[in-house]
């Protein structure tokens, strides 16, 4: 694809949801798996579905409902994603990521990214938050491969810190003194929709992945091609260190990404405070 055909595919995709919408968001916060009912605690001002939006992909995955939830919280104009796109579903990276490109141009500066994600980390249990701190990108492929259209972003965009290390810290000590199970580490990307094998899981843990997931890696990616802030927590849904053996089902890690959704909240709620 042409960078101005997309250019243009985003274009119309802004246009129409401005015309759905006055709020002009400062923050933009993705949903993950299990993590939907965040938009519980915004006063709604609009919400438009996916499948209404110009050149948008329509979700696939249960528990996704597909929109853009707009409105206030904590005294801020926000946008929340209630429904991600990943790639194994089988859409392309620049489908993938076109959202953030979306949020970047409605006007927000601060993207959050949550998911739900396998503990590698043997001190990991399942409920508790991991902020993440850094990446590795595993994927096979990259949103910003092809051309570079410039108006979004430049060719060779630095990755030295992807995830806002102040908001790091910020958001380490607020968990602490909530008494949230927090903490900080590596989130691996990769592929999916397999789990991993023993051997791999061990190969994870060996390069320094603290947690690993199937989404997150591409939004960020985009969002630092936009120069956004980020930060992102992951919600440890299930354990797959190297010692512990646990059958992975869908249906537990949305059970436990419902577990872990209170804290995740308070979390995100203390971070939008200060900022
Ligand atoms: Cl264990 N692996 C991967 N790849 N993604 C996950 C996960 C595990 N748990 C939640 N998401």
């Amino acid at each position: 694809m042409e960078a101005s055909d997309y250019f243009s595919k985003i274009d119309s995709a802004l246009s129409y949801i401005r015309q759905q919408t006055a709020v002009i968001p400062e923050v933009g916060i993705i949903l993950g798996s299990g993590l939907g009912n965040f938009t519980d605690r915004i006063s709604v001002t609009n919400e438009i579905s996916y499948s209404d939006i110009p050149f948008f992909p329509t979700t696939t995955v249960e528990g996704h409902s597909g929109k853009f939830v707009f409105g206030t919280f904590q005294g801020k104009a926000i946008v929340a994603m209630s429904g991600r796109f990943h790639f194994y579903e089988g859409y392309s990276m620049k489908e993938v990521t076109l959202p953030v490109r979306i949020l970047k141009l409605l006007g927000i500066s601060l993207l959050i990214v949550s998911n739900a994600a396998g503990g590698i980390n043997p001190d990991y249990r399942v409920g508790d938050l991991m902020v993440i701190n850094d990446h590795i990108d595993k994927f096979p492929e990259n949103p910003l491969r092809g051309p570079n259209d410039d108006r979004l972003g430049v060719r060779f965009p630095d990755m030295s810190e992807p995830y806002t290390l102040d908001l790091v810290d910020k958001a380490m000590n607020m968990g602490k003194s909530l008494g949230l199970s927090i903490h900080q580490g590596v989130y691996l990307g990769i592929l999916g929709p397999k789990l991993e094998t023993k051997a791999e899981i061990h190969y994870l843990h060996t390069v320094g992945a603290d947690a690993v997931g199937m989404s997150t890696v591409p939004e960020v990616i985009v969002a630092r091609h936009m120069d956004l802030k980020v930060f992102a927590v992951s919600a440890i849904t299930n354990l797959c260190s190297p010692n512990d053996n646990v059958i992975f089902t869908h249906d537990n890690v949305v059970e436990a990404a419902k577990k872990a959704e209170t804290a995740m909240s308070l979390l995100i709620e203390n971070i939008l405070k200060g900022n």
